[in-house]
């Protein structure tokens, strides 16, 4: 069925109230316009969550595209044309902006209010973010009326969390080793973070721990193995997004969402597949990153890959990019 056209609203969360104050200004910005507005899915309502069943659902959603010739599109084809697959001068400031340009789509904020509604994030409940970043989820979970508590491992990026979001509760700590009690919260969330640990089973027992009878795990990731790119060298692509995938402790963590949340004793364990779908240069951060890292990896020579990534931009400055991300929701609750 072809997906219909629904219009989400410019401000989808609270929390993005707040970072229209950021200091810091992410790579891509939404515009006000309606063609920015604009998203692509199946429904305007999210389905309802299954009790049960392995058989995930998909969903996709697209990327508004954005003309080259608009401000937030310039400014990504200028620093694409300096940076290319150079090493980036700061690696937390470059994941922050990354996960930025990701977070600014509409389509990613439902991913998260996807997530909030399966964790039941109201008034009363506690909730985890493991690996919170800079902290956008714990700050909407909060504003939702729930004690949300972000914990990342990094201690720059929880220096980040708090300057950018001074009234959320971010603190340093480990997902194998959560600053929590016993059955002390109702609601566990990790976004794009399960793929970095050695041993996402540790996390997924620690999750089990950590909450109360009746509390629900949240966790959200890309597989890093299955990036679909459009390219005039398919064999290179593949290389490249293989050696990418090789360069994560756990790069099919996310296919495996199910069998740890059933492995870590989750009942009701459900999966729901969203696709992001990126057809024009917003996406250029991203597959600058996914070259830099299979040339820091040696799969590919700098000259090769600055080339693929030069007519990936030329693809975006046509309108002729194709990028597709399949994320992965894993939900389940514990006995
Ligand atoms: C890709 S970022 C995702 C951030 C955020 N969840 C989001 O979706 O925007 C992964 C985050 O996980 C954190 N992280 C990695 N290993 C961790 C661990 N063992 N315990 C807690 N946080 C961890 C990193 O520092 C980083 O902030």
């Amino acid at each position: 069925m072809p997906p219909a056209v629904v219009e989400v609203p410019e401000r989808v969360h609270p929390g993005d109230a707040e970072d229209q104050g950021d200091e810091e200004q992410p790579a891509v910005r939404r515009k006000g316009g309606p063609a920015d507005r604009v998203v692509h899915l199946p429904s305007p309502e999210f389905a309802p969550r299954p009790s049960h069943g392995p058989v995930p659902s998909e969903k996709h959603m697209a990327a508004p595209c954005r003309s080259p010739h608009d401000p937030g599109a310039r400014r990504i084809l200028i620093r694409m044309s300096k940076n290319m697959t150079d090493e980036p001068a700061d690696a937390v400031e470059s994941l922050v902006s990354l996960l930025d340009s990701f977070d600014d789509l509409p389509a990613a904020a439902g991913l998260r209010t996807l997530s909030y509604r399966l964790l039941g994030v109201a008034p009363g409940a506690t909730v985890v973010d493991v690996g919170c970043g800079a902290g956008r989820a714990v700050a909407e979970m909060a504003e939702l009326g729930a004690t949300a508590v972000g914990v990342d491992v990094d201690e720059r990026m929880v220096a980040t969390a708090r300057r950018r979001r001074p009234h959320a509760d971010v603190r340093l700590g480990d997902a194998c080793d959560l600053p929590f009690g016993d059955g002390e919260l109702t609601g566990y969330r990790a976004e794009k973070v399960l793929h970095d640990l050695a041993d996402p089973a540790r996390a997924l027992a620690e999750a089990a721990r950590v909450l109360a009878p009746g509390g629900h795990a949240v966790l959200i990731g890309q597989d890093w193995d299955t990036f679909v790119i459009d390219s005039d060298d398919p064999e290179l692509t593949r290389l490249m997004v293989h050696a990418r995938a090789g360069t994560v402790p756990a790069p099919l963590a996310a296919r495996r969402h199910r069998n740890l949340l059933l492995d870590a004793g989750f009942e009701d364990v459900a999966v729901e597949v969203r696709t992001g779908v990126f057809t024009d240069v917003t996406a250029l951060p991203m597959l600058t990153g996914l070259a830099g890292a299979a040339c820091s990896a040696g799969a590919v020579t700098r000259e090769r890959a600055d080339a693929w990534l030069a007519e990936q931009a030329e693809r975006g400055r046509a309108g002729r990019l194709f990028l597709a991300v399949p994320l992965f929701v894993a939900s389940g609750r514990r006995p």
